[in-house]
């Protein structure tokens, strides 16, 4: 519970601020104190009074009270949690680039404290590239993300924008607080499941370990299928960003597996690394790892292998010419994501694309039976193999992102980000059944 927590509840005007009554009565009843400070466009839809009379506390409204105190500074400094609910697609655009210039901004820019904020708005605006970025942004200064959640909007549209329920806001709070901080005071155990967690500040508390206890299996490089003793068919993977996912999500406190085809890089530090030839043995090794929370198929493997293998090697003969027969060979992504009995949480899938990399990646996600794809065009235009460049569309069925060129550490610490996002809605979810 959250017995002696003060939480800093601000509060941006949309619709969805009829929950927030509700939210309020949750945190009180589970313990804690709540003070509000509204914006001027909240106001538009619940007065002041009412706030008050709910939190049982004063609402700040301004920047400088009468007796000019700087309430923007000391309210922050007495809050265990900062909690933005509703927060509106204005507020987060404040907030991503540092504006100020009410008390619910002012506050978020002079917090020392964590915060969350839990998005509600309109689908379109929610998905809009500006807000995504804003919330890229926010994520990476170590803001935690509630929601929005799916389903009918206040405008009649349906889609992602609707504000988290206030059970599962609470079942947020409740998680963060409770948890002992990597220090051993306050927050920590349930922060697992809590992606980055930072202020936004200069001196960011440590960033947690938001995949600790989770297993995850990454396979990377390209595979080499043998013809002969010294031949064999291949392709111009690198490996470098399989590789930077193992060593991102090791970084996030999860226990790697990177199962990786031949390539010249080192073995990533903290990451359990199994070296493999062919397509088979990367299934079989896959296969033994198993059974794991996350799965991150990032190799190149070969999609066809010699029918036949020569044990000695093959002989120039007078033909000029000379022919191969191959055969498919097993798609590591697509077993994994069939898997009967130990199918991983989360399966998550490359696509190498020369045309059409958005819709070839849809379709992919839909036949591999995997949950997300990261695209990338590998056309000759675009020299992906070897770069320590990439430029991706991350691909779910609910959505396609196209994310800015990075390099391929920076595109794995934000699929590493995602990931523990998506254990830390699934774990808000769970607690919530
Ligand atoms: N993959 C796999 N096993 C295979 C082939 C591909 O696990 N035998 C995985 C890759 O690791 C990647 C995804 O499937 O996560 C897509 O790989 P890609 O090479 O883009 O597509 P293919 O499945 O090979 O299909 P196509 O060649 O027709 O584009």
């Amino acid at each position: 519970m959250l017995e002696k927590k003060k939480i800093l509840l601000i509060i941006s005007g949309g619709i969805a601020i009829q929950k927030t009554p509700a939210l309020i009565g949750l945190l009180k009843n589970g313990g804690a104190s709540v003070t509000a400070i509204m914006t001027p466009a909240a106001q538009n839809f619940i007065t002041a009074d009412e706030i008050a009379s709910l939190t049982g506390n004063k609402v700040h409204l301004d920047t400088f009270d009468k007796d000019g105190w700087m309430e923007h500074i000391d309210l922050s400094r007495k809050a265990d949690l900062v909690l933005v609910a509703p927060a509106t697609a204005n507020l987060l655009a404040k907030m991503a680039h540092g504006l100020a210039d009410d008390l619910a901004s002012t506050t978020l820019l002079a917090s020392d404290k964590p915060v969350m904020v839990c998005p509600a708005m309109n689908v379109e605006m929610w998905n809009a590239p500006a807000t995504q970025r804003n919330i890229e942004t926010l994520r990476g200064d170590g803001v935690l993300i509630t929601g929005p959640a799916p389903g009918l909007l206040a405008c009649g549209e349906f889609g992602m924008g609707r504000l988290t329920e206030p059970e599962d806001i609470f079942e947020a709070v409740q998680s963060f607080l409770k948890a002992p901080s990597p220090s051993g005071e306050g927050r920590g155990e349930g922060l697992r499941s809590i992606s980055s967690l930072q202020t936004p500040h200069a001196n960011p508390l440590p960033r947690e370990r938001a995949l600790a206890g989770l297993k995850a299996i990454v396979t990377s490089g390209p595979t080499h299928e043998a013809i002969d003793p010294v031949r064999f068919v291949s392709n111009r993977s690198s490996g470098k960003q399989g590789h930077a996912i193992a060593k991102a999500l090791a970084d996030l406190g999860a226990a790697v597996t990177l199962v990786t085809g031949p390539t010249s890089l080192p073995a990533p530090q903290g990451v359990q690394t199994i070296a493999i030839e062919s397509a088979a043995e990367m299934l079989k090794s896959c296969k033994n790892s198993l059974p794991v929370d996350i799965a991150v198929c990032a190799a190149a493997v070969a999609d066809w292998t010699p029918e036949t293998y020569q044990s000695s090697k093959m002989k120039k003969t007078s033909d000029t010419a000379m022919t191969l027969s191959f055969r498919q060979n097993p798609d590591v992504l697509a077993t994994l994501s069939a898997a009967d009995k130990d199918r991983p949480r989360l399966v998550v899938g490359f696509a190498a694309e020369t045309d059409d990399v958005v819709t070839n990646a849809q379709a992919k996600l839909v036949k591999k039976g995997c949950d997300w794809v990261v695209a990338n065009s590998v056309s000759a235009a675009n020299p992906v193999f070897g770069s320590d460049e990439n430029q991706v569309y991350f691909v779910t069925s609910a959505n396609t992102e196209e994310w800015p060129k990075a390099s391929k550490d920076e595109i794995a610490r934000k699929l590493g980000e995602r990931i523990a996002q998506f254990f830390r809605d699934d774990a808000v979810k769970t607690a919530a059944e």
